[in-house]
């Protein structure tokens, strides 16, 4: 089956663009448009298609507000408050290109286009549950409890490097994977599963990406662990992603692809 590509996530981004003509606009489209990766919309599209063997309007409506989330926790996370950070994806952060005011605007107005963009869904049991899943892991008992926990850290031992990446990072990657999977119809079975997979892929993401900031005096894998451990540990949450896979009876090699690919990602 032909797998969901960039391209195509792009696109469905850009037909989601708000066409209101302000400077939070021009700030949202400035990061929506401005170069991601668009994992979580690959694996949460891919991941519909595997289990539902078409892809429907609904995987589409999530995949797009989950990469708005997404999108509005970065510019959020580069602001001087934050992380403060200059530079994404080799271009200014949000902040620095329209001002902090704009930035807070301009991520305020993405999660608000999420909500958006799941009520043009078709309501189903299953669509529900997914929306549900989606909102519960992007807020204070998923991503935004992983940001508290970030600001907050000791630095002390790896249970807490963990529970940080899993919720910061971990969370909106169990977005991916497990809407995917429940608006497709998957059963509770598969789906805590597929679970499985995302909480162990999204911590693996968080130490690679600890790995690619080594430089930064931030929260890291590396407060803890030297950066032959952390590789040796992201190599065994791959492995594990990979076998879980194989354990499902769904074609997932776009899922050991992405998690093969992880490793030698620049930023
Ligand atoms: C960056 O996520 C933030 C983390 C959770 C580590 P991505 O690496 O997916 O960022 P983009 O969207 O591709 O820039
Ligand atoms: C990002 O963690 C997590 C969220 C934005 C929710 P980081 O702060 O490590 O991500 P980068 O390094 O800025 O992309
Ligand atoms: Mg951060
Ligand atoms: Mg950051
Ligand atoms: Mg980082």
């Amino acid at each position: 089956m032909k797998t969901v590509d960039t391209a195509f996530v792009n696109e469905l981004l850009k037909q989601s663009v708000p066409s209101a003509s302000n400077k939070a606009t021009m700030a949202l489209e400035y990061s929506l448009m401005g170069g991601g990766k668009r994992i979580r919309p690959l694996l949460l599209l891919n991941t519909a298609k595997a289990v539902g063997k078409r892809l429907s309007k609904n995987a589409q409506k999530l995949a797009v507000a989950l990469e708005c989330i997404h999108t509005y926790s970065l510019i959020h996370d580069d602001l001087p408050c934050m992380d403060n950070d200059d530079i994404r994806r080799g271009k200014r952060t949000c902040h620095m290109q329209y001002g902090e005011a704009f930035a807070l605007l301009a991520g305020d107005a993405l999660l608000n286009l999420a909500v958006e963009t799941v009520f043009q869904g078709s309501f189903s049991k299953n669509y529900i549950s997914a929306c549900q899943f989606l909102f519960k892991m992007s807020g204070v008992y998923g991503m935004i409890h992983g940001q508290c926990l970030d600001l907050l850290a000791s630095g002390r031992d790896l249970q807490e490097a963990n529970q940080i990446a899993l919720h910061k990072t971990g969370d909106l990657f169990r977005a991916s994977i497990v809407c995917g999977a429940m608006c497709a119809g998957a059963n509770s079975q598969e789906i805590a599963i597929f679970d499985e997979i995302a909480t162990k892929f999204g911590i693996c993401y968080q130490v690679i990406d600890d790995l690619l900031d080594a430089e930064k005096c931030e929260q890291s894998f590396l407060d803890i662990m030297s950066e032959k451990e952390c590789r040796a540990y992201a190599e065994d949450l791959t492995n594990q992603v990979k076998a879980l896979c194989d354990s499902l009876p769904y074609d997932l090699q776009f899922i050991k692809e992405i998690a093969d690919r992880n490793f030698s990602r620049k930023f």
